[in-house]
């Protein structure tokens, strides 16, 4: 219908009413910007129907011209306002679709993308802090990098004392000293004992999970590995706070009141008296279960860590009164508790970084241990 119109100019006189229907018909059918912008090229366009018209008022005569001037001139605004305001309605319509169909829910995952997850070493050392703390105990830290005095000299491991050697420190070199000390990767958490009962005041009740370092490699052995220390230092603290506090905890870390532990006299330089505690054991269903009866048949006792007495020279070289203040603590093995707990029976496989590991032993991240909801998995 549209193209029906064009050849009325040449006519004499173009029907100026029909042409405007037909054009506004057209403007009115159009279904999108392709077409509109057809319709408009068609009729306003360079040889477009209105245009042609326009032209055509050239040749008439001054008196013709003032008739046909305005109608032709009202025709050409009516068309080009009729598709101005048509262009916005689509244009309207187009982004009204686009929002109706380009939903983004920002509360959704994105689907099929690696989640990440929590390594068991990071899972135990929340579980650590969760139960210590409802105990009372703050978490320390202090630093991996040590100084001598700090990992040995004030723990009461004096310099030609054996102890030292057993340590297997990685030390810094000759030119890495501090203040005149050697410079090494601490050997265990025990100095953040040290850096605790020297920045602040007593009572302390603290647990410093943390990397420890040494240089030792096998099947049961890593070069890093993981300890947490427990201080608390009080008045009037005795080894039976020690054995509850420690009974307490591997109760709830292991979620079972069936477990005993044993004390063995020991030595250590930081603690007198000192003693090695043993968790018992039974076998359930094949496997070593940390709790049962440990003179059963297949029971028995593993070790858990090493603990006593604060040593009075340790007080001391914090510059407290050692007959004021005494307290106990304890240290233990992260990574073993891990692996006791969860059931993965090769320490090296914790640092390989495999990808495989980690997704079948790893945690969710939004499973955060709690006392109240289980600090299992
Ligand atoms: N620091 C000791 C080690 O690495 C473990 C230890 C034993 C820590 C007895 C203590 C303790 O706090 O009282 O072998």
């Amino acid at each position: 219908m549209l193209f029906e119109t064009d050849g009325m100019m040449d006519q004499q006189k173009p029907d100026l009413e029909q042409l405007k229907q037909d054009l506004s018909a057209a403007i009115d059918v159009a279904t999108g910007l392709d077409t509109l912008d057809a319709v408009r090229v068609h009729a306003l366009g360079k040889n477009g129907v209105v245009t042609n018209l326009l032209k055509t008022l050239g040749g008439m005569s001054p008196e013709e011209r003032k008739v046909e001037g305005p109608r032709i001139n009202g025709l050409r605004s009516e068309i080009a306002g009729a598709i101005e305001a048509k262009k916005d309605a689509l244009a309207a319509e187009e982004l009204a679709e686009r929002m109706a169909s380009e939903t983004l829910d920002l509360s959704l995952p994105p689907k099929d993308t690696p989640k990440g997850s929590v390594h068991p070493v990071s899972q135990v050392m929340d579980e650590l802090a969760e139960i210590f703390a409802d105990l009372g105990f703050a978490v320390a830290t202090g630093p991996e990098i040590e100084d001598d005095w700090h990992n040995f000299t004030a723990l009461n491991i004096p310099e030609s004392h054996p102890a030292r050697a057993m340590h297997d420190t990685f030390y810094f070199g000759e030119n890495q000293m501090r203040d005149g000390m050697p410079m090494m990767l601490r050997t265990h958490t025990s100095p953040v004992q040290i850096r605790t009962m020297t920045s602040g005041e007593p009572p302390f009740r603290i647990i410093a999970p943390g990397r420890t370092y040494r240089s030792d490699s096998d099947a049961t052995h890593t070069p890093m590995f993981h300890q947490v220390e427990g201080l608390v230092i009080d008045r009037d603290i005795t080894m039976g706070h020690l054995k509850w506090t420690l009974e307490t905890f591997v109760k709830a870390f292991f979620e079972r009141d069936d477990i005993v532990l044993r004390f063995r006299p020991s030595y250590f330089p930081f603690t007198e008296p000192s003693a090695e505690i043993d968790m018992g054991f039974s076998v359930e269903n094949g496997r070593r279960i940390v709790g049962g009866d440990p003179n059963g048949p297949d029971g028995g006792w593993m070790e858990l860590g090493g603990s006593g007495m604060v040593n009075r020279h340790v007080i001391a070289a914090c510059n407290l009164d050692p007959d004021e203040w005494q307290g106990f603590a304890f240290g233990c093995g992260i990574d073993r508790l891990a692996m006791l707990k969860y059931g993965m029976d090769d320490l090296r496989a914790f640092f390989d970084g495999d990808l495989r590991w980690i997704e079948h032993y790893g945690f969710s991240a939004l499973d955060v241990p709690t006392l109240s909801a289980g600090v299992g998995a």
